[in-house]
């Protein structure tokens, strides 16, 4: 079984899996980065989202093998010098979770909209985290906690952050978007 070589947040990691073994299993299964979950499995629900040079990205759905070398950030990898992200503060101290099961996905799905848009409105917000879903109802305050996050960093975070907080580059976007359909 051939090696596939994973860049998760910001080290390379070769491991043995099958062609086609979804990038959540690798993660979660052989990397031990349990952060991201497992919800549908269908690429429907949002939990196991993860960044793909900084977009957000279904890892059910998507084979490992298919994102060899292309730099992955997990929840595990949000923080950056021993503090973290801004959203995960923020959901700390607004209580955003209830059972929390959907959380990661979310806060990656936030993370990837303020990296291209630091100011998002209620529609930027409602149209970037439509495909996350949770079953314990917090839209509201997923909502205002991504406000809270923005008013607080503005755009100076986000342009001045390290690699994993940064837009892509426009040709990793379109990669990255081409990928997502080719699953
Ligand atoms: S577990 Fe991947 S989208 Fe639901
Ligand atoms: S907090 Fe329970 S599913 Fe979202």
């Amino acid at each position: 079984m051939p090696g596939v070589t994973l860049d998760v947040n910001g080290k390379k990691h070769t491991v043995d899996v099958p062609q086609d073994m979804p990038l959540l299993w690798a993660l979660r299964d052989v990397m031990g980065l349990t952060g991201t979950k497992f919800g549908c499995g269908i690429g429907q629900c949002g939990a196991c989202t993860v960044h793909v040079n900084g977009q957000p990205m279904r890892s059910c759905v998507i084979p490992a093998s298919a994102v060899a070398g292309q730099k992955i950030t997990t929840i595990e990898g949000l923080a950056s010098n021993g503090e973290l992200h801004p959203l995960q503060q923020v959901w700390i101290e607004q209580d955003v979770a209830q059972c929390g099961y959907c959380q990661t996905g979310q806060i990656m799905s936030a993370a990837a909209l303020l990296n291209r848009n630091a100011t998002p409105s209620d529609a930027d917000i409602d149209a970037a985290m439509s495909g996350n879903y949770c079953r314990c109802g917090t839209y509201i305050r997923i909502r205002e906690a991504i406000h809270t996050a923005a008013q607080r960093t503005g755009a100076g975070f986000y342009n001045a952050a390290p690699a994993a907080h940064k837009a892509p580059a426009a040709d990793e976007a379109a990669a990255a978007e081409q990928a997502e359909h080719q699953v």
